[in-house]
């Protein structure tokens, strides 16, 4: 298959490539039309095999539900895309007997979210915990149970309610305020919890009608899977960490150790674009990324310049 047939938007293919070999979270902002349903509806065709570690997960999760008829093994990461009307409970997990919702379903593969600010708010809130600690904990009064739910997370969303940019061309009716407050449907802590943001414009018509074939999917997926190799490797005695994305805080420092050129750089750029100590974990960790692509064991002044655009 050829990745997408996708013309142009070589920039976001590239942005891809790196969610899908570190697991990283990826938003796509931009106007109706621009390519960002079809975008996220690829992303399969470039992600890395299961290991046998992950498919043994994701196949509990999946029998729990019994979703599984004799079917052995779970070999493919999962693709979840559920419509924005979907319920905290659905999402999550919850009911009286806790059943696994799409996130946990998504353990080990990805959660779509199309169109994010138009799912309730309430729903995105009860998304920050798991998050955060890639596992779900529910508490009735008898008793607690935990799933698993560490997945790649790859949201789209138009730039404001009328779907476009603020640029004089067909967005002018938006006001700030107006934007404001569709952006402000997405929380802070959500986004910052997202390590790629995108901007995706769309392709003009020339590009599209490019004939030229793009480069094949199976060429991506091939470096995307040697660089999830060596993170395999690399988190081979950590429970419950398998790629870059799933690093905490305490692995981040260790496994992306910085020399002093990339280290000055970060903090110049942290002072200069004001980051929180979220987005440095988060450029540290894209960093790691962008070197395993790479297969260098060190990051560098170009993984780290990289990272932060
Ligand atoms: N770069 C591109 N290459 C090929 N087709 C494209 C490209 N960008 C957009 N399209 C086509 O335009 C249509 C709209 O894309 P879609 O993903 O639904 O946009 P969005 O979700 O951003 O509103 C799709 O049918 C898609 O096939
Ligand atoms: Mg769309």
């Amino acid at each position: 298959m050829i990745f997408f047939d996708v013309k142009g938007q070589e920039t976001i293919k590239r942005c891809m490539e790196i969610a899908a070999a570190g697991g990283h979270n990826i938003i796509l902002i931009g106007p109706p039309g621009a390519g960002k349903t079809m975008l996220a509806k690829r992303l399969p065709s470039i992600l890395p095999p299961m290991t046998l570690q992950e498919a043994l997960e994701t196949t509990k999760i999946h029998s729990v539900v019994g979703k599984i008829k004799n079917q052995g093994l779970i070999s493919v990461r999962p693709y979840r895309s559920p419509h924005y009307t979907i319920s905290d409970v659905a999402l999550v997990a919850g009911g009286q007997y806790p059943q696994p919702g799409e996130i946990s379903m998504a353990h080990n593969g990805v959660l779509f979210l199309d169109e994010l600010p138009e799912f309730k708010r309430s729903v995105l809130e009860f998304m920050h915990q798991p998050l955060e600690d890639r596992e779900v904990t529910i508490s009735r009064t008898k008793f607690t149970v935990t799933y698993p739910a560490s997945f790649m997370l790859v949201a789209s969303m138009n730039p404001s309610s009328s779907g476009y940019f603020n640029d004089g061309k067909g967005g002018s009716s938006v006001t700030p305020f107006e934007m404001q407050r569709y952006l402000g449907k997405i929380s802070g802590p959500l986004l910052d919890r997202i390590d790629l943001h995108v901007e995706v414009e769309p392709v003009p018509f020339d590009k599209l009608s490019d004939k030229r074939p793009a480069e094949s999917s199976e060429a991506i997926r091939r470096r995307v899977t040697a660089a999830r190799k060596i993170q395999t490797q690399r988190f081979d005695k950590i429970n419950n960490t398998h790629y870059n994305a799933q690093m905490s805080s305490r692995q981040i420092r260790k496994f992306c150790p910085l020399d002093e050129d990339s280290s000055a750089l970060l903090k110049s750029a942290m002072e200069r674009l004001s980051l929180s100590a979220r987005a440095y974990d988060r450029i540290l960790k894209v960093s790691r990324t962008l070197a395993d692509l790479q297969g260098q064991e060190n990051i560098t002044n170009d993984h780290i310049a990289e990272a932060i655009q």
